[in-house]
Protein backbone atom coordinates (compact mmCIF):
# COMPACT_ATOMS: atom_id res chain seq x y z
CA UNK A 1 0.00 0.00 0.00
CA UNK A 2 1.66 3.48 -1.14
CA UNK A 3 0.61 6.40 1.19
CA UNK A 4 1.04 9.84 -0.08
CA UNK A 5 0.55 13.06 2.05
CA UNK A 6 2.79 15.73 2.81
CA UNK A 7 2.70 18.09 0.09
CA UNK A 8 -1.11 18.09 0.12
CA UNK A 9 -2.01 17.63 3.57
CA UNK A 10 -1.66 21.01 4.95
CA UNK A 11 0.72 20.03 7.28
CA UNK A 12 4.43 19.57 7.72
CA UNK A 13 7.21 17.41 8.76
CA UNK A 14 7.37 19.10 12.13
CA UNK A 15 3.60 18.87 12.70
CA UNK A 16 4.26 14.88 12.23
CA UNK A 17 7.03 14.76 14.21
CA UNK A 18 5.51 16.82 17.03
CA UNK A 19 2.46 14.62 16.94
CA UNK A 20 4.88 11.42 15.84
CA UNK A 21 5.99 12.30 20.02
CA UNK A 22 2.50 12.85 21.77
CA UNK A 23 1.69 9.64 20.68
CA UNK A 24 4.60 7.70 20.91
CA UNK A 25 3.34 6.10 24.53
CA UNK A 26 0.05 5.58 22.82
CA UNK A 27 2.16 3.25 19.84
CA UNK A 28 4.34 1.78 22.54
CA UNK A 29 0.79 0.45 23.77
CA UNK A 30 -0.70 -0.67 20.88
CA UNK A 31 2.73 -2.56 20.24
CA UNK A 32 2.02 -4.51 23.84
CA UNK A 33 -1.53 -5.02 22.97
CA UNK A 34 -0.62 -6.65 19.74
CA UNK A 35 1.45 -9.72 21.42
CA UNK A 36 -0.85 -9.64 24.53
CA UNK A 37 -2.64 -13.29 23.56
CA UNK A 38 -5.03 -12.71 26.63
CA UNK A 39 -7.07 -9.98 24.55
CA UNK A 40 -6.74 -7.70 27.94
CA UNK A 41 -7.15 -4.47 26.17
CA UNK A 42 -9.77 -2.03 24.64
CA UNK A 43 -6.99 -2.10 21.81
CA UNK A 44 -6.64 -5.80 21.89
CA UNK A 45 -8.25 -6.15 17.86
CA UNK A 46 -4.76 -5.41 17.15
CA UNK A 47 -3.36 -8.89 18.65
CA UNK A 48 -6.10 -10.89 16.06
CA UNK A 49 -3.93 -11.34 12.92
CA UNK A 50 -1.07 -12.80 14.89
CA UNK A 51 -4.13 -15.46 16.57
CA UNK A 52 -2.52 -18.88 14.52
CA UNK A 53 -4.73 -20.27 17.28
CA UNK A 54 -7.84 -18.90 16.37
CA UNK A 55 -7.65 -19.13 12.42
CA UNK A 56 -6.66 -22.93 13.32
CA UNK A 57 -10.01 -23.30 15.16
CA UNK A 58 -11.99 -21.18 12.38
CA UNK A 59 -10.13 -23.38 9.69
CA UNK A 60 -11.04 -26.25 11.19
CA UNK A 61 -14.96 -25.98 11.77
CA UNK A 62 -14.92 -24.57 8.33
CA UNK A 63 -14.00 -27.71 7.18
CA UNK A 64 -16.25 -29.58 9.11
CA UNK A 65 -18.78 -27.99 7.86
CA UNK A 66 -18.09 -27.43 4.09
CA UNK A 67 -19.63 -29.64 1.95
CA UNK A 68 -20.61 -30.22 -1.49
CA UNK A 69 -23.88 -29.32 -1.59
CA UNK A 70 -23.75 -26.02 0.40
CA UNK A 71 -25.30 -23.61 -1.67
CA UNK A 72 -25.40 -20.30 0.22
CA UNK A 73 -24.05 -19.27 3.91
CA UNK A 74 -26.60 -16.84 5.27
CA UNK A 75 -24.40 -14.09 7.48
CA UNK A 76 -27.09 -12.93 10.01
CA UNK A 77 -25.27 -10.08 11.87
CA UNK A 78 -25.40 -5.92 11.99
CA UNK A 79 -23.09 -3.35 12.14
CA UNK A 80 -19.38 -4.59 13.31
CA UNK A 81 -20.91 -7.72 12.85
CA UNK A 82 -21.40 -7.71 9.66
CA UNK A 83 -19.63 -4.92 7.24
CA UNK A 84 -16.06 -6.50 8.04
CA UNK A 85 -17.06 -9.37 6.10
CA UNK A 86 -18.96 -7.52 3.69
CA UNK A 87 -15.89 -5.19 3.30
CA UNK A 88 -13.81 -8.02 2.04
CA UNK A 89 -16.22 -10.50 0.28
CA UNK A 90 -17.00 -7.47 -1.72
CA UNK A 91 -13.39 -6.47 -2.85
CA UNK A 92 -12.57 -9.83 -3.62
CA UNK A 93 -15.69 -11.59 -5.19
CA UNK A 94 -13.97 -15.11 -3.99
CA UNK A 95 -15.25 -18.08 -5.74
CA UNK A 96 -16.05 -20.28 -2.95
CA UNK A 97 -19.74 -20.75 -1.41
CA UNK A 98 -22.14 -17.80 -1.98
CA UNK A 99 -22.67 -14.98 1.17
CA UNK A 100 -25.76 -13.95 1.83
CA UNK A 101 -26.09 -11.23 4.40
CA UNK A 102 -29.08 -9.92 6.62
CA UNK A 103 -27.76 -6.68 8.72
CA UNK A 104 -31.55 -4.69 8.56
CA UNK A 105 -35.18 -5.49 9.33
CA UNK A 106 -36.70 -6.63 5.92
CA UNK A 107 -40.06 -8.45 5.07
CA UNK A 108 -39.07 -8.67 1.55
CA UNK A 109 -35.53 -9.94 2.32
CA UNK A 110 -36.43 -12.94 4.13
CA UNK A 111 -39.09 -14.33 2.45
CA UNK A 112 -36.88 -14.53 -0.18
CA UNK A 113 -34.52 -15.94 2.04
CA UNK A 114 -37.37 -18.62 3.22
CA UNK A 115 -38.20 -19.54 -0.58
CA UNK A 116 -34.27 -19.82 -1.65
CA UNK A 117 -33.81 -22.05 1.37
CA UNK A 118 -37.02 -24.35 0.16
CA UNK A 119 -35.78 -24.38 -3.37
CA UNK A 120 -32.35 -25.31 -1.94
CA UNK A 121 -33.20 -27.98 -0.09
CA UNK A 122 -35.83 -29.30 -2.37
CA UNK A 123 -32.73 -30.03 -4.90
CA UNK A 124 -31.16 -31.89 -2.28
CA UNK A 125 -28.76 -28.59 -1.15
CA UNK A 126 -28.06 -27.21 1.85
CA UNK A 127 -27.95 -23.84 3.30
CA UNK A 128 -25.26 -22.62 6.38
CA UNK A 129 -26.23 -20.02 8.95
CA UNK A 130 -24.07 -17.98 10.91
CA UNK A 131 -25.67 -15.88 13.46
CA UNK A 132 -23.64 -13.37 14.93
CA UNK A 133 -23.17 -10.69 17.59
CA UNK A 134 -21.23 -10.05 20.35
CA UNK A 135 -23.64 -9.24 22.93
CA UNK A 136 -26.34 -11.78 21.72
CA UNK A 137 -29.12 -9.78 22.48
CA UNK A 138 -28.95 -7.19 19.24
CA UNK A 139 -32.76 -7.26 18.33
CA UNK A 140 -32.57 -7.31 14.31
CA UNK A 141 -30.07 -9.98 14.64
CA UNK A 142 -31.84 -11.97 17.09
CA UNK A 143 -35.07 -11.51 14.96
CA UNK A 144 -33.69 -12.57 11.48
CA UNK A 145 -31.94 -15.50 13.18
CA UNK A 146 -35.26 -16.71 14.21
CA UNK A 147 -37.23 -16.06 10.93
CA UNK A 148 -34.32 -18.33 9.52
CA UNK A 149 -33.91 -20.74 11.99
CA UNK A 150 -37.55 -21.74 12.09
CA UNK A 151 -37.61 -21.55 8.05
CA UNK A 152 -34.04 -24.49 8.04
CA UNK A 153 -36.14 -26.58 11.28
CA UNK A 154 -39.04 -27.15 8.82
CA UNK A 155 -36.07 -28.20 5.65
CA UNK A 156 -33.93 -30.51 7.97
CA UNK A 157 -34.21 -32.47 11.13
CA UNK A 158 -30.22 -31.59 11.62
CA UNK A 159 -30.67 -28.14 11.24
CA UNK A 160 -28.04 -27.54 14.62
CA UNK A 161 -25.58 -29.01 12.12
CA UNK A 162 -25.91 -26.11 9.89
CA UNK A 163 -25.59 -23.18 12.24
CA UNK A 164 -22.33 -21.55 14.18
CA UNK A 165 -22.65 -18.34 16.37
CA UNK A 166 -19.87 -16.32 17.04
CA UNK A 167 -20.86 -14.15 20.26
CA UNK A 168 -18.83 -13.23 23.14
CA UNK A 169 -18.31 -16.20 25.67
CA UNK A 170 -21.01 -16.27 28.20
CA UNK A 171 -23.43 -14.30 26.50
CA UNK A 172 -27.14 -15.41 26.10
CA UNK A 173 -26.77 -17.00 22.54
CA UNK A 174 -23.45 -18.68 23.82
CA UNK A 175 -25.66 -20.47 25.98
CA UNK A 176 -28.43 -21.04 23.73
CA UNK A 177 -25.33 -22.64 21.15
CA UNK A 178 -24.24 -25.00 24.13
CA UNK A 179 -27.59 -25.73 25.48
CA UNK A 180 -28.03 -26.99 21.39
CA UNK A 181 -24.93 -28.39 20.57
CA UNK A 182 -24.09 -25.71 18.54
CA UNK A 183 -20.73 -24.46 18.17
CA UNK A 184 -20.10 -21.10 19.05
CA UNK A 185 -17.01 -19.01 18.24
CA UNK A 186 -15.71 -16.68 20.36
CA UNK A 187 -15.79 -12.62 19.90
CA UNK A 188 -13.42 -11.63 22.31
CA UNK A 189 -14.95 -9.62 25.64
CA UNK A 190 -12.32 -6.73 24.80
CA UNK A 191 -13.21 -6.95 20.30
CA UNK A 192 -15.72 -4.37 19.75
CA UNK A 193 -17.64 -5.54 16.41
CA UNK A 194 -16.17 -3.03 14.47
CA UNK A 195 -12.97 -3.91 14.87
CA UNK A 196 -13.19 -7.59 15.17
CA UNK A 197 -13.17 -8.27 11.12
CA UNK A 198 -9.76 -10.15 11.90
CA UNK A 199 -11.67 -12.45 14.72
CA UNK A 200 -13.75 -15.52 14.20
CA UNK A 201 -16.60 -12.60 13.14
CA UNK A 202 -15.22 -11.86 9.99
CA UNK A 203 -12.93 -15.35 8.78
CA UNK A 204 -15.66 -18.04 9.33
CA UNK A 205 -17.93 -16.65 6.91
CA UNK A 206 -15.18 -15.02 4.68
CA UNK A 207 -12.82 -18.51 4.93
CA UNK A 208 -16.60 -19.94 3.96
CA UNK A 209 -16.58 -17.63 1.01
CA UNK A 210 -12.95 -19.19 -0.46
CA UNK A 211 -10.86 -16.03 1.06
CA UNK A 212 -7.53 -16.75 2.06
CA UNK A 213 -7.57 -15.94 5.31
CA UNK A 214 -4.32 -16.57 6.03
CA UNK A 215 -3.37 -14.07 3.71
CA UNK A 216 -5.62 -11.95 5.40
CA UNK A 217 -3.94 -12.33 8.48
CA UNK A 218 -0.17 -11.63 6.83
CA UNK A 219 -1.59 -8.42 5.22
CA UNK A 220 -2.97 -6.81 8.65
CA UNK A 221 0.12 -7.64 10.31
CA UNK A 222 2.36 -5.94 7.54
CA UNK A 223 -0.16 -2.91 8.24
CA UNK A 224 0.46 -3.15 12.26
CA UNK A 225 4.19 -3.53 11.55
CA UNK A 226 4.38 -0.13 9.96
CA UNK A 227 1.33 1.96 11.48
CA UNK A 228 2.53 0.62 15.28
CA UNK A 229 6.04 1.62 14.49
CA UNK A 230 7.59 5.05 15.75
CA UNK A 231 9.28 5.89 12.46
CA UNK A 232 7.21 8.93 11.53
CA UNK A 233 8.11 9.32 8.44
CA UNK A 234 7.06 5.60 7.20
CA UNK A 235 3.95 5.10 9.78
CA UNK A 236 0.92 5.91 7.27
CA UNK A 237 -1.43 5.79 10.05
CA UNK A 238 0.15 8.07 11.99
CA UNK A 239 0.69 10.55 9.41
CA UNK A 240 -3.22 10.20 8.32
CA UNK A 241 -4.64 10.57 11.73
CA UNK A 242 -2.12 13.59 12.30
CA UNK A 243 -3.73 15.40 8.94
CA UNK A 244 -7.19 14.43 9.73
CA UNK A 245 -6.80 16.26 12.98
CA UNK A 246 -5.19 19.48 11.41
CA UNK A 247 -7.84 19.58 9.21
CA UNK A 248 -10.27 19.17 12.04
CA UNK A 249 -8.71 21.98 13.66
CA UNK A 250 -9.81 24.23 10.28
CA UNK A 251 -12.72 23.23 10.00
CA UNK A 252 -12.97 20.28 8.13
CA UNK A 253 -15.09 18.60 10.42
CA UNK A 254 -16.35 15.65 7.66
CA UNK A 255 -13.73 13.47 6.22
CA UNK A 256 -14.87 11.58 2.59
CA UNK A 257 -13.62 8.37 1.39
CA UNK A 258 -13.31 8.79 -2.23
CA UNK A 259 -12.48 5.31 -3.79
CA UNK A 260 -11.75 5.52 -7.20
CA UNK A 261 -12.81 1.49 -7.66
CA UNK A 262 -16.52 0.30 -7.18
CA UNK A 263 -15.38 -2.87 -5.69
CA UNK A 264 -14.65 -0.84 -2.29
CA UNK A 265 -18.01 0.38 -1.73
CA UNK A 266 -18.21 -1.75 1.00
CA UNK A 267 -15.02 -1.16 2.55
CA UNK A 268 -15.98 2.52 2.59
CA UNK A 269 -19.31 2.14 4.25
CA UNK A 270 -17.07 -0.45 6.76
CA UNK A 271 -14.78 3.14 7.44
CA UNK A 272 -17.96 5.05 7.87
CA UNK A 273 -18.91 3.31 10.75
CA UNK A 274 -15.32 2.54 12.15
CA UNK A 275 -14.91 6.60 12.21
CA UNK A 276 -18.58 7.56 13.13
CA UNK A 277 -18.99 5.30 15.86
CA UNK A 278 -15.84 5.08 17.15
CA UNK A 279 -15.29 9.20 17.09
CA UNK A 280 -18.62 10.58 17.28
CA UNK A 281 -18.41 11.36 21.17
CA UNK A 282 -20.97 13.28 23.07
CA UNK A 283 -18.22 13.21 26.39
CA UNK A 284 -14.37 13.06 26.37
CA UNK A 285 -12.90 10.49 27.98
CA UNK A 286 -12.47 13.32 31.15
CA UNK A 287 -16.00 12.81 30.92
CA UNK A 288 -16.85 16.49 29.63
CA UNK A 289 -19.33 17.32 27.41
CA UNK A 290 -17.80 17.79 24.03
CA UNK A 291 -19.83 16.51 20.87
CA UNK A 292 -16.92 15.48 19.11
CA UNK A 293 -16.49 14.10 15.88
CA UNK A 294 -15.63 13.21 12.18
CA UNK A 295 -19.00 13.19 9.83
CA UNK A 296 -17.23 10.33 7.72
CA UNK A 297 -18.90 10.38 3.48
CA UNK A 298 -18.14 7.74 0.78
CA UNK A 299 -18.02 8.27 -2.86
CA UNK A 300 -17.19 6.57 -5.34
CA UNK A 301 -15.50 7.60 -8.50
CA UNK A 302 -15.94 7.77 -10.90
CA UNK A 303 -19.79 7.47 -10.91
CA UNK A 304 -20.37 10.19 -8.17
CA UNK A 305 -18.16 12.73 -9.92
CA UNK A 306 -21.61 13.23 -11.37
CA UNK A 307 -23.35 13.09 -8.42
CA UNK A 308 -21.88 15.04 -4.94
CA UNK A 309 -18.58 16.22 -7.15
CA UNK A 310 -19.87 19.82 -7.79
CA UNK A 311 -20.95 20.03 -3.68
CA UNK A 312 -17.29 18.33 -3.03
CA UNK A 313 -15.30 21.14 -4.68
CA UNK A 314 -17.51 23.96 -4.75
CA UNK A 315 -19.56 24.08 -1.61
CA UNK A 316 -18.60 24.39 2.00
CA UNK A 317 -15.01 24.26 2.70
CA UNK A 318 -15.52 21.41 5.65
CA UNK A 319 -14.18 18.49 4.20
CA UNK A 320 -10.78 16.70 4.57
CA UNK A 321 -10.60 13.60 1.66
CA UNK A 322 -8.38 10.27 1.66
CA UNK A 323 -8.44 9.20 -2.46
CA UNK A 324 -8.17 5.57 -2.71
CA UNK A 325 -6.79 3.68 -5.89
CA UNK A 326 -6.11 0.43 -7.12
CA UNK A 327 -3.25 -0.16 -9.08
CA UNK A 328 -3.81 -3.22 -10.88
CA UNK A 329 -6.87 -4.98 -12.33
CA UNK A 330 -6.75 -5.70 -15.85
CA UNK A 331 -7.76 -3.85 -18.62
CA UNK A 332 -9.88 -3.91 -21.37
CA UNK A 333 -9.23 -1.63 -24.53
CA UNK A 334 -11.90 0.69 -25.72
CA UNK A 335 -13.04 -0.41 -29.37
CA UNK A 336 -13.73 0.89 -32.34
CA UNK A 337 -17.51 0.63 -33.58
CA UNK A 338 -17.53 3.47 -36.40
CA UNK A 339 -15.97 6.79 -37.67
CA UNK A 340 -19.33 8.09 -36.45
CA UNK A 341 -19.42 6.95 -33.42
CA UNK A 342 -15.77 7.32 -32.73
CA UNK A 343 -15.57 10.92 -33.83
CA UNK A 344 -18.12 11.70 -30.92
CA UNK A 345 -15.51 11.45 -28.54
CA UNK A 346 -11.89 10.97 -29.54
CA UNK A 347 -9.64 11.32 -26.88
CA UNK A 348 -11.41 7.58 -26.20
CA UNK A 349 -9.49 6.24 -29.62
CA UNK A 350 -6.64 3.98 -28.96
CA UNK A 351 -7.31 4.38 -25.11
CA UNK A 352 -8.06 1.42 -22.74
CA UNK A 353 -10.75 1.60 -19.59
CA UNK A 354 -7.56 2.03 -17.09
CA UNK A 355 -6.34 4.85 -19.16
CA UNK A 356 -9.61 6.47 -18.93
CA UNK A 357 -9.80 6.20 -15.51
CA UNK A 358 -6.49 6.85 -14.47
CA UNK A 359 -7.29 10.28 -16.41
CA UNK A 360 -10.01 10.91 -14.28
CA UNK A 361 -8.60 10.32 -11.33
CA UNK A 362 -5.28 12.55 -12.08
CA UNK A 363 -7.84 15.25 -13.01
CA UNK A 364 -9.84 15.02 -9.41
CA UNK A 365 -7.05 15.19 -7.58
CA UNK A 366 -5.80 18.31 -9.47
CA UNK A 367 -8.70 20.10 -8.89
CA UNK A 368 -8.18 19.37 -5.45
CA UNK A 369 -4.96 20.96 -5.47
CA UNK A 370 -5.95 23.70 -7.82
CA UNK A 371 -7.80 24.49 -4.82
CA UNK A 372 -5.71 23.82 -2.20
CA UNK A 373 -8.77 21.45 -0.51
CA UNK A 374 -6.81 18.64 2.09
CA UNK A 375 -6.05 15.12 1.20
CA UNK A 376 -3.85 12.02 1.39
CA UNK A 377 -3.74 9.46 -1.22
CA UNK A 378 -3.66 5.72 -0.42
CA UNK A 379 -2.93 3.52 -3.61
CA UNK A 380 -3.21 -0.29 -2.89
CA UNK A 381 -1.25 -2.64 -5.38
CA UNK A 382 -4.29 -5.13 -6.51
CA UNK A 383 -7.43 -6.47 -4.89
CA UNK A 384 -6.27 -9.67 -2.60
CA UNK A 385 -6.24 -10.61 0.79
CA UNK A 386 -3.16 -9.33 1.75
CA UNK A 387 -3.84 -6.05 0.25
CA UNK A 388 -7.56 -4.80 1.67
CA UNK A 389 -6.65 -6.60 4.91
CA UNK A 390 -3.59 -3.90 5.12
CA UNK A 391 -5.93 -1.38 4.18
CA UNK A 392 -8.61 -1.94 7.43
CA UNK A 393 -6.05 -2.79 9.34
CA UNK A 394 -4.63 1.01 8.26
CA UNK A 395 -7.50 2.58 8.80
CA UNK A 396 -8.31 0.63 12.35
CA UNK A 397 -5.09 2.03 13.76
CA UNK A 398 -5.14 5.51 11.88
CA UNK A 399 -8.75 5.77 14.14
CA UNK A 400 -7.52 4.63 17.41
CA UNK A 401 -4.38 7.14 17.03
CA UNK A 402 -7.02 9.77 15.74
CA UNK A 403 -9.56 9.50 19.12
CA UNK A 404 -6.73 9.28 21.04
CA UNK A 405 -5.15 13.56 19.85
CA UNK A 406 -9.46 13.65 19.76
CA UNK A 407 -9.45 12.78 23.91
CA UNK A 408 -12.14 10.33 23.01
CA UNK A 409 -12.71 6.96 23.56
CA UNK A 410 -12.87 4.97 20.41
CA UNK A 411 -14.42 1.84 21.90
CA UNK A 412 -17.50 2.55 23.33
CA UNK A 413 -20.60 3.42 21.63
CA UNK A 414 -22.94 4.70 24.76
CA UNK A 415 -25.31 6.52 22.11
CA UNK A 416 -25.87 3.08 20.56
CA UNK A 417 -26.44 0.78 23.41
CA UNK A 418 -29.35 3.83 23.95
CA UNK A 419 -30.93 3.15 20.80
CA UNK A 420 -31.06 -0.45 21.44
CA UNK A 421 -32.42 -0.42 25.27
CA UNK A 422 -35.12 1.91 24.27
CA UNK A 423 -36.00 -0.26 21.06
CA UNK A 424 -36.01 -3.24 23.68
CA UNK A 425 -38.51 -1.37 25.84
CA UNK A 426 -40.65 0.36 23.36
CA UNK A 427 -41.03 -3.81 21.94
CA UNK A 428 -41.93 -4.87 25.85
CA UNK A 429 -44.77 -2.23 26.03
O1 LIG B 1 -19.27 -1.78 16.40
C1 LIG B 1 -20.16 -2.03 17.20
O2 LIG B 1 -19.90 -2.26 18.39
C2 LIG B 1 -21.61 -2.10 16.78
O3 LIG B 1 -21.78 -1.65 15.48
C3 LIG B 1 -22.09 -3.53 16.85
O4 LIG B 1 -21.30 -4.34 16.01
C4 LIG B 1 -23.56 -3.66 16.43
O5 LIG B 1 -24.35 -2.81 17.20
C5 LIG B 1 -24.03 -5.09 16.59
O6 LIG B 1 -23.85 -5.53 17.91
P1 LIG B 1 -23.81 -7.06 18.28
O7 LIG B 1 -22.64 -7.66 17.63
O8 LIG B 1 -23.71 -7.08 19.78
O9 LIG B 1 -25.10 -7.66 17.81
Amino acid sequence: MRFSYLETSHITERDAARAGRELSGYLEHLRLASADASYGSSESCVHLPSDETLRAEVSRLAKEKSSRTLREVMVVGIGGSNLGTRAVYDALKPSGIPLSFFDTAHVRLLKEACSRMRAIYREKGEVFMNVISKSGTTSETMMNARVLIDCLKSLTKDWRGSIVVTTEPQSLLDHWARAQGVPSLPNPANVGGRWSVFSAVGLFPLVLAGVDIKKLHKGAVRASRRCLSDDVEHNAALQSAVAIHHAMKKGAVMHNLFVFDADLEWAGKWCRQLVGESLGKERDVHGRIVHAGVTPLVTIGSTDLHSVFQLLLGGPEDKFTTFVRVRSKGDVSIPRVDEQFDAIVPELNKKSVTEVMDAIYAGTVQSFKDRNLPFVEVEIARLDEESIAEFLQFKMVETMLLARLMHVNAFDQPNVEEYKKITRELLSG
